[in-house]
């Protein structure tokens, strides 16, 4: 009997370990990615037409480098068999150190090292078949999104902190576990809607006080609630409000989606997001008693934590964990971001190069 607990605890511990991966890049490998993501950010970063294509090549030249166990792990992300993949042995971008407070975004945004980083993101993503793009109502449309206290909410007050925080990776705030909006539906178009995001993926510009990232796959959650709330969580029984990092005026509320969904080519597919999801008042109770189990499985997972910094990235899989943070101490603190879609995912293209969905 003892045997058996023993046996199954040790299960769920190598379970959650398979979730979380590293793929550590030797000096050539890195150097090798260092020097094609200074060639991708010299005709414009990931924005730029041609990228795609760019950071294509430069994936498919790196792989040449890489080893059977090197390249088996990224083939386990692609398949979606992975919640996080941490990338490091990555070349230092910049010595430049940050300045006491930050620039406004634009600038930020057009900095050289700031599109090496974010070069070198959409080369790993493609690493992992994931093709770099932006929502046509999120971000203003663009690929790269700078992920650092502009709007106020830190513990430490920016120069023109508003009296209302924006619950965006824009503000200071803490972010509660939450997958990546929209939350239409998560793996094929539905409705006009693109599915959410399939990855994303982060490295650090400035994090000068080693401010974590921190990660919940979802398995070893669902695993613990148990198949008949993991069935209740694939019914149509949830809303959602709708996000601030959207373009004003588009963008909105949902209302009679799931969390969870079966997939042919996945598994399962989650969405879901602590502070902005509830679930119908007129759900049945074995509705409600489901998401309060989910709601306290997240709250009492125990999450992993990375601290990024210019040397790694992470690539988080977005339907199969959350992400959230805690409130930014150090307002110097600077990470940049880009969504990927794998190829399993079947969204709306509005344009092809830079890629755009519809959301
Ligand atoms: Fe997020």
């Amino acid at each position: 009997m003892m045997e058996a607990i023993k046996q199954r605890i040790e299960t769920a511990e190598s379970f959650a370990e398979q979730e979380v991966r590293t793929f550590s890049f030797d000096t050539q490998q890195s150097k090798l990615l260092h020097r094609y993501s200074e060639e991708l950010a010299a005709i414009g970063g990931p924005q730029a037409s041609g990228a795609k294509s760019k950071a294509y090549l430069a994936a498919t030249e790196l792989k040449f480098s890489f080893s059977k166990d090197q390249c088996e792990l990224l083939g386990a992300y692609s398949d979606g068999l992975v919640s996080l993949l941490i990338f490091d042995g990555l070349q230092k971008i910049t010595d430049t150190r940050p300045p006491d407070e930050l620039p406004d975004l634009a600038s930020l945004e057009s900095r050289h090292d700031v599109l090496c980083l974010a070069a070198r993101n959409q080369i790993l993503l493609k690493l992992v078949d994931n093709s770099s793009f932006a929502y046509d109502m999120d971000n203003e449309g663009k690929l790269v999104r700078l992920v650092a206290n502009f709007k106020g909410g830190g513990l430490t007050k920016i120069p023109a902190e508003p009296d209302i925080k924006e619950l965006s990776s824009h503000s200071g705030l803490a972010l509660g576990p939450h997958t990546e909006a929209p939350y239409w539906c998560a793996v094929n178009a539905q409705d006009g809607h693109s599915p959410s995001p399939s990855s994303l993926i982060l490295s650090a510009l400035w994090n000068p006080s080693l401010e974590p990232t921190s990660v919940i796959p979802l398995p070893p959650v669902l695993q613990k609630i148990g198949v008949t709330n993991c069935l209740a969580l694939t019914t149509g029984n949830f809303q959602f409000t709708r996000s601030d990092s959207f373009v004003s005026g588009k963008g909105e509320d949902g209302r009679n989606v799931s969390i969870l969904e079966f997939d042919d080519k996945v598994g399962f597919a989650a969405r879901f997001n602590s502070y902005r999801f509830s679930v119908n008042d007129n759900a049945s109770n074995f509705v409600k008693t489901a998401y309060a189990a989910l709601c306290q499985g997240v709250g009492e997972a125990t999450p992993v934590e990375y601290t990024l910094t210019q040397e790694s990235a992470m690539v988080i899989n977005n339907i199969r964990a959350l992400h959230c943070r805690d409130v930014i101490k150090d307002n110097r603190r600077v990470l940049v971001r880009i969504f990927g879609l794998s190829k399993f995912s079947s969204p709306i293209v509005i344009s092809e190069d830079p890629l755009r969905l519809q959301g």
